[in-house]
């Protein structure tokens, strides 16, 4: 199976609250991300909601749930945000780490202390306890200490998402990247003899995720700023078009057809 492409909305709205007025529509990119192949609507509630609103969440709720795509809420485990999860009802909620001073998310969850393990192990039980049906990931780092705590977490945890933004800064700048993929490779094989899915997001371009698709780690990509960039000058459906085309076209032979859903 191709991996899946989640495509994050959230810079839509940032275009909108710039100026506070009513467009470009939240609601109009998930129908069109999903008309034209989107495999998933993913957007972030921050707690400064500098761009997604309470309102969007419930608003792209419902489109996703009338096209039967899965919406991807990504979420700090700040208890006011883990209340509208409850509502929402999302099909994954991706837990991130959250500061306020910073431009976007700046790195994976930290699950080496007690006290963070604590919070995000205690986030992830209430919110499959209300909702068992929900699916979790956490955004993490790709080392190994980070990745062995996974396993210890009270209630399963359903993917990983490798947080692939230093990759992507480094793809971008001609760095080597060869020590990224050999950790990303590592932390795949950890995450699949656990039957954790791997999933990949941040900082991704349709040139940087080449060759995170050659390896055929990944059972899900999702991408927001590029794909929102490019669109001013292509239109998100031929964006998305085109992305889903490159995304199959590395579809055969794959060998991580092991999607644990
Ligand atoms: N995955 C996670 C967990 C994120 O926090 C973000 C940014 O909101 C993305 C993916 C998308 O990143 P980008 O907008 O850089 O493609």
């Amino acid at each position: 199976m191709a991996p899946r492409l989640g495509v994050n909305i959230d810079h839509v709205a940032t275009l909108r609250q710039a100026r506070g007025e009513f467009y470009p529509c939240v609601k109009r990119a998930a129908q069109l991300v999903l008309e034209n192949g989107g495999d998933q609507i993913t957007i972030h509630l921050r707690e400064d909601r500098r761009h997604i609103q309470d309102q969007d969440v419930f608003d792209v709720r419902a489109i996703t749930s009338d096209y039967g795509k899965p919406l991807n809420f990504e979420m700090g485990c700040n208890p006011e945000i883990i209340e509208i999860a409850k509502k929402v009802k999302p099909d994954w909620v991706c837990l991130v780490p959250e500061k306020r001073e910073e431009k976007t998310t700046e790195g994976g969850l930290d699950l080496l202390t007690d006290e963070n393990f604590s919070r995000v192990n205690k986030a992830c039980v209430e919110l499959k306890k209300d909702n068992p049906k929900l699916k979790i990931s956490l955004f993490l780092e790709s080392n190994p200490e980070t990745l062995k705590q996974v396993p210890r977490f009270d209630v399963a945890i359903d993917a990983v998402e490798i947080h692939t933004g230093d990759y992507a800064k480094a793809f971008l700048l001609g760095q080597e990247v060869a020590s990224y993929l050999k950790e990303f490779e590592s932390a795949e094989r950890f995450l699949a003899q656990n039957k954790i899915n791997c999933h990949a997001g941040h900082g991704l371009t349709m040139d940087s995720m080449g060759p995170l698709l050659e390896m055929e780690l990944f059972s899900e990509f999702n991408i927001g700023h590029w794909i929102i960039s490019e669109a001013v000058f292509q239109g998100l459906g031929p964006v998305i078009r085109h992305l889903k085309k490159l995304i199959q076209i590395k579809e055969t032979p794959r060998i991580s057809d092991k999607s644990f859903i």
